[in-house]
């Protein structure tokens, strides 16, 4: 009698190892290996279920003879969400849509749902997270016109893929892939073998039915969909949603597709009536902004491919309770400490000893060295009580002698700055030699000259 195999297998990044280990080689978790049964390989000669096998039988054809899947593609009518995925559905395109519980997964799969089944496009909503009646209940809370779409509450892979072959939806969204589960595997659902078999087994199914998916999937804390590296490779797209505590703005991100760029996101607000489009996210970012008042900075920063204002708060104190401390929301602490160690050393205006916090309005995030000398300014422009004139934006990056140094497509922020009525943009020097109305700096002393004016002047 055969045995049947086991593998170990680590539930953070899907390791095997035929026997137990305490510490994963792969992604150094520790008690993470769990043991799965193991199907049988298939025999050689036996069908192989679309692998590399020979059997597939499949002639090789000239590319001019094949058919492009552009003209099909469907427009989900949510703007920001047809420009992240490329413009739109393709049929038998497989979307991953992962972020945090509670991001708003759900209600963006609901809001598209409704666009396509008010077209009359036969949408199938499987739910394992939720009731019909809490499906419902958002649906009236969203104001959508829902009536159409066909939901069903169902957490076993073998009777969703019947579902699927039977009814051939024209959109099928399934919430989520970690209570998805199939009968095939012991292992608990969302367990790594379970993820990639139910994502493997569906993606098959709505290639090759044509119909395009939805999966949502949460992201596990360390910040990716449960065993990420071993379901982007399955699917066509991954967005990512993300936003930070305490704001309502969603990015959504593509981190992986096959049919458009990576380089797109798309901005929402979440509302009480659902995820609204941003379309116009600088002047969003920028609502609010204190006129005339110090520590402010504002910054084109680019995401992907698209310009976005953004303003960099600073607010630089003595210590009053212990030693001094930075804190930074939105920027990465390190950067600040850099940023502050190269403005002691490269100007004359000492900043250390004090308390820095800094914070990005909007509760965006900044990982761009190009904000450098926007956080840069904001920093002294506190320290000194001088406000940045309020015309002025500012981007550039800022080496360790405080030379500022050029960054990538000048052209477009200083558009986008110029758009928001930023008559004048405070940028590296060698950015600047094509672009209008630039003040050009070289470093960072430079900049503070030209920003602040002379400092032994009274304000
Ligand atoms: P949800 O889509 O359920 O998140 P996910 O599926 O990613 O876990 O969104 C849940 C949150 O969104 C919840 O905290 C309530 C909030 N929300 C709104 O603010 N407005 C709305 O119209 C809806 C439907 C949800
Ligand atoms: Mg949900």
């Amino acid at each position: 009698m055969a045995r049947v195999k086991s593998v170990h297998v680590c539930q953070s990044c899907g390791y095997e190892s035929p026997r137990w280990l305490g510490k994963c080689p792969g992604c150094e978790a520790w008690n993470t290996f769990v043991e799965e049964v193991r199907e049988p390989e298939p025999k050689a000669g036996a069908p192989s279920r679309g692998g590399y096998g020979a059997a597939s039988g499949n002639k090789p054809t000239q590319l001019r003879d094949v058919e492009s899947q552009e003209q099909s593609r469907v427009l989900s009518g949510i703007g920001e969400l047809d420009r992240v995925l490329g413009g739109g559905f393709v049929p038998g395109g497989i979307v991953m849509l992962g972020g945090d519980p509670g991001i708003g997964k759900s209600t963006l799969s609901l809001q598209v749902a409704a666009v396509f089944a008010g077209r009359g496009i036969e949408v199938l909503y499987i739910t394992g997270e939720e009731s019909l009646g809490q499906i419902r209940m958002r649906a009236e809370r969203l104001g959508v016109n829902a009536q159409d779409i066909w939901v069903v509450s169902e957490t076993n892979l073998e009777r969703i893929e019947r579902l699927l072959v039977e009814r051939k939806p024209g959109l099928a969204i399934i919430d989520s892939i970690q209570t998805t589960a199939t009968d095939a595997l012991s292992s608990v659902p969302g367990s790594v073998a379970q993820l990639r078999e139910v994502t493997g087994r569906l993606t098959q199914i709505g290639k090759g039915h044509g119909i395009p998916m939805v999966l949502v999937g949460h992201v596990t804390k360390d910040g990716g969909i449960a065993g990420p590296k071993v379901l982007e490779h399955m699917v066509d797209t991954v967005l990512y949603f993300e936003g930070q505590a305490g704001s309502n703005y969603r990015l959504l991100r593509a981190v992986k597709n096959r049919f458009g760029s990576t380089n797109e996101v798309g901005v929402f607000e979440m509302r009480g009536d659902g995820l609204q489009e941003i379309a116009n996210p600088s002047a969003a970012f920028l609502e609010g902004r204190p006129n005339g008042a110090s520590g402010s900075a504002v910054v084109p920063i680019l995401e992907g491919t698209r310009p976005l204002m953004i303003e960099v708060q600073a607010l630089v104190t003595t210590p009053s309770y212990g030693p001094p401390r930075v804190t930074s929301v939105g920027v990465d602490t390190n950067r600040v400490i850099l940023l502050l160690n190269i403005l002691d050393k490269r100007t004359s205006i000492k900043v250390a000893g004090m308390d820095v916090f800094i914070n990005v309005a909007g509760g965006m995030k900044v990982s761009e060295p190009a904000a450098d000398l926007g956080i840069a300014l904001a920093i002294l422009s506190s320290h000194l009580d001088r406000p940045l004139p309020a015309n002025q934006a500012v981007f550039g990056e800022l080496g360790l002698t405080g030379e500022v140094r050029a960054v990538s497509m000048a052209d477009r922020r200083a558009q986008e700055a110029r758009k928001l009525g930023f008559s004048e943009v405070v940028m590296p020097a060698s950015n600047a030699k094509m672009i209008d109305d630039a003040i050009a700096v070289t470093h960072v002393a430079d900049a503070v000259r030209k920003v602040f004016g002379d400092l032994s002047r009274p304000k």
